[in-house]
């Protein structure tokens, strides 16, 4: 591998502009007038830890027509994400070992992200019999998180058994947070918009109920557990709760219920259509300020690639879910770093430091420094694009955000000291 330099950059946006030289994947020297065989120009651009997502659906195996681990792990480069965790609601659910190692195989074969399989709690993802969570643990692809996203681990029987194991593992339940007897139907956020359009509501308690209770489980049997996508200024409060009396609970929120809220269902474009739904703005505001103070911990994409015959439809019949990896950086500087909510060292905590602690990522989230991996997202701060779903590396092109000049562009992203992506293009 040749040595490199990457000239001109702000580490974490901070301090006056260095370079980087990066020697056999790992950052050899940091200071002025660097010089290697090969240099990068990144002049003005903020470098940041690459970016983790603890929340992608790649839609492999069973709907490669959507999405591949190939064209997923391109998108997370092109969107500064040097590791994501890979949702198991695929066909066949990643509930044993043959199929989580399939996927982390085929990460490792694409090599432009590191590619982690999340391991179904419960076999089939029916809510009903544990997986087996001991055998995708000791697999080759090592499962550390554990998650029916899509569903919720309903029963609290099943729940405390899930969290025990977990326990024992050192790993943790990722909770899709959803009562389902409080969303038999539901299409929106119950709501006034919701009963203007006549759409069945998706109440916020649905969602704070089962945090609550997971909180107080976790907390009985001493295990971690992570909250999926919050979505309610109710949730916050539960949350705030059980971290100040003690709770190992963590939590993560979208990029897009930071930006958008229910007054876009107007229109009935299920581009719109997510669960959990969008809420009300004073909801969005409060999950702001709650990843600022760090109540919530970290952005997680919830990228969910659909086909288009899945979301050009009825809204009834559409699919939840919207595409998020290529975006993410961009809405956390519009909602979070522009009203000055965080700066760029707290972007890195929301976005890689944090997530690589959830998922026991040793390898990401690490400082810049000397002797650390070169594994980065370099950002133009100053650049603004126009978003285009036909242009993203997804199969899919499901954005909510489509036409939106957002801030924030990622320039490049090394995964080891080898670029994954440099200027829009993957490699
Ligand atoms: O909107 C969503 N889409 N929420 C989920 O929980 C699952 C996901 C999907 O798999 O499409
Ligand atoms: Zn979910």
């Amino acid at each position: 591998m040749t040595s490199l330099v990457i000239k001109g950059v702000r580490p974490y946006g901070e301090g006056d502009p260095v370079d980087i030289r990066v020697e056999h994947g790992v950052i050899a020297e940091i200071g002025a007038g660097l010089s290697a065989q090969e240099t990068f120009d990144a002049r003005g651009a903020v470098a940041l830890p690459g970016f983790v997502d603890l929340h992608t659906h790649l839609r492999e195996p069973g709907r490669e027509d959507t999405e591949t681990v190939e064209t997923g792990s391109r998108a997370a480069a092109l969107g500064g994400y040097t590791a994501v965790f890979a949702m198991a609601n695929t066909d066949p659910v990643a509930d044993n070992a043959v199929v989580v190692e399939h996927v982390w195989r085929r990460g490792r074969e694409v090599g432009l992200v590191d590619v982690h399989p999340i391991g179904a709690v419960t076999v089939g993802l029916n809510g009903e019999k544990l997986a087996e969570l001991g055998t995708m643990a000791a697999s080759q692809a090592g499962v550390r998180v554990f998650s029916d996203d899509g569903m919720c681990v309903a029963d609290p029987l099943i729940m405390r058994r899930a969290l025990e194991y977990t326990k024992a593992l050192d790993a943790v339940i990722a909770q899709h947070a959803e009562e389902p007897r409080l969303t038999v139907g539901a299409q929106a956020h119950e709501g006034e918009t919701a009963a203007r359009l006549g759409l069945a509501g998706w109440p916020s308690v649905a969602e704070e109920a089962i945090v609550a209770r997971d909180c107080l489980l976790a907390r009985h049997v001493g295990a971690r557990l992570h909250v999926c996508h919050v979505s309610t200024a109710g949730t916050v409060d539960v949350l705030r709760w059980a971290k100040e009396r003690g709770t190992e609970v963590t939590a993560e929120v979208t990029p897009h219920h930071l930006l958008l809220d229910d007054s876009r269902l107007g229109g009935y474009d299920p581009v719109n259509k997510v669960n959990p739904p969008l809420r009300e703005r004073t909801d969005a505001a409060a999950l702001r300020q709650a990843l600022a103070d760090g109540v919530v911990d970290c952005v997680a994409t919830d990228h969910a690639p659909h086909a288009a015959q899945d979301k050009d439809c009825e809204w009834s019949a559409a699919r939840p879910g919207m595409l998020g990896l290529q975006t993410a950086l961009s809405v956390v500087v519009r909602t979070m770093v522009e009203p000055g909510l965080l700066d760029w060292r707290g972007v890195a905590r929301v976005m890689s430091e944090r997530p690589a602690e959830i998922g026991g990522l040793v390898e990401h989230g690490r400082p810049i420094a000397v002797g650390e991996p070169a594994t980065l997202a370099l950002v133009d701060p100053d650049a603004t694009w126009t978003v285009r779903g036909a242009d993203f590396a997804s199969i899919a092109a499901n954005t909510p955000f489509e036409g939106m000049e957002l801030p924030g562009q990622v320039v490049a992203t090394l995964l080891r000291g080898r670029f994954t992506a440099r200027d829009g293009k993957v490699g």
